[in-house]
């Protein structure tokens, strides 16, 4: 299989495993579990379960034992975008090539659906009904538990207000201010990079992968969070809007402290350009077998949507 087909096989995979977790939208009451649908089902580009999946496959063949974990940070990363764009928040109108939530469904129900999307994460991870599917449990039961626990910890943590939260905490109140460059990397490495390096680190550990595996991957996963949220800064100005599927010039018109803002466009892209050869020396010990890891973070880095 080619990288492409694979990582498209991937995508397939996730997106059938999603559509299992995710209640029906003919099920009462029908509103949120249609608004919860719309916003995970608009075509995001699956970056985060894709990078668990393929660093569980580092390790092991039984890599789809990471699939309740990979689809938990979708649903996580997916909440987090809904929020996001509230008026409260950024104040978005489009998002992966449609209205926002709130635009849809109302501000109530996009509250809603983001803490329905976040609570039903961590159901699926620690759901011990025995059904069969080709999605459920069949793969995690076979998950030791002190491992899932680990897991749980970790995606809690990424997500919550030492991670993903605290980020956009900051950075809400930094709009319209004037920031030195710890406070920006505060940022970054919280609303973004926590929970990229989750991702990685999820593998990595469902994968049952060596404190030595896991200390490079960590800091493989440090440095894509990092370059992860200058590359979204960068095509906040310069990237394909149709593509992308929300609008551009965004951040300057909420006056966001980014690196851009900072630093200016063109060492943004120098800056990207060193954390993206750092963080493949890093997967440089793996050789041959990181190609689909190689291959995710150059599309992540060098992406225009
Ligand atoms: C956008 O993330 C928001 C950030 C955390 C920077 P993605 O670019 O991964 O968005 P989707 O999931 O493809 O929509
Ligand atoms: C979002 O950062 C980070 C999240 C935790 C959702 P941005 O606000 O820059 O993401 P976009 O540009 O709206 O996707
Ligand atoms: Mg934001
Ligand atoms: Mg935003
Ligand atoms: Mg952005």
């Amino acid at each position: 299989m080619n990288l492409s087909n694979l990582l498209d096989d991937r995508r397939t995979l996730i997106d059938s495993a999603l559509n299992y977790y995710l209640p029906g939208e003919e099920e009462y009451p029908r509103n949120i579990h249609r608004a919860m649908r719309y916003s995970v089902f608009a075509g995001g580009k699956r970056i985060r379960p894709l990078l668990t999946l393929l660093t569980a496959e580092l390790f092991t063949p039984d890599w789809k034992r990471a699939l309740p974990a990979a689809c938990a940070l979708e649903l996580i990363h997916t909440y987090s975008l809904i929020h996001d764009d509230l008026p409260a928040m950024d104040d978005d109108d489009y998002r992966r090539g449609r209205l926002t939530s709130h635009k849809v469904f109302g501000e109530g129900m996009a509250i809603l659906a983001g803490d329905a999307l976040l609570t039903l994460a961590f159901e699926l991870l620690t759901d011990k009904s025995n059904k069969f599917s080709e999605f459920d449990s069949s793969y995690w039961q076979y998950v030791d538990p002190g491992t899932k626990l680990n897991v749980i910890f970790e995606i809690a943590v990424s997500a919550g207000v030492k991670g993903m939260v605290g980020g956009q905490v900051v950075d809400l109140e930094s709009e319209g201010k004037c920031i030195d460059v710890e406070t920006l990397e505060y940022i970054d490495s919280h609303k973004t990079g926590e929970l990229v390096m989750a991702s990685i680190r999820i593998g990595a550990l469902l994968a049952q992968a060596g404190e030595k595996d896991l200390h490079r991957l960590t800091l493989y996963g440090r440095l894509l969070g990092r370059a992860f949220q200058i590359v979204d800064d960068l095509l906040d100005v310069e990237g394909n809007e149709e593509k992308m599927g929300k609008a551009r010039g965004m951040d300057a018109k909420k006056e966001k402290a980014t690196f851009i803002s900072l630093r200016g466009i063109a060492e943004a892209k120098v800056r990207r350009d060193q954390l993206y050869s750092q963080a493949l020396k890093e997967l440089d010990y793996f050789g041959n077998k990181a190609a689909p890891l190689q291959e995710m973070t150059r599309f992540i880095l060098y992406r225009d949507y």
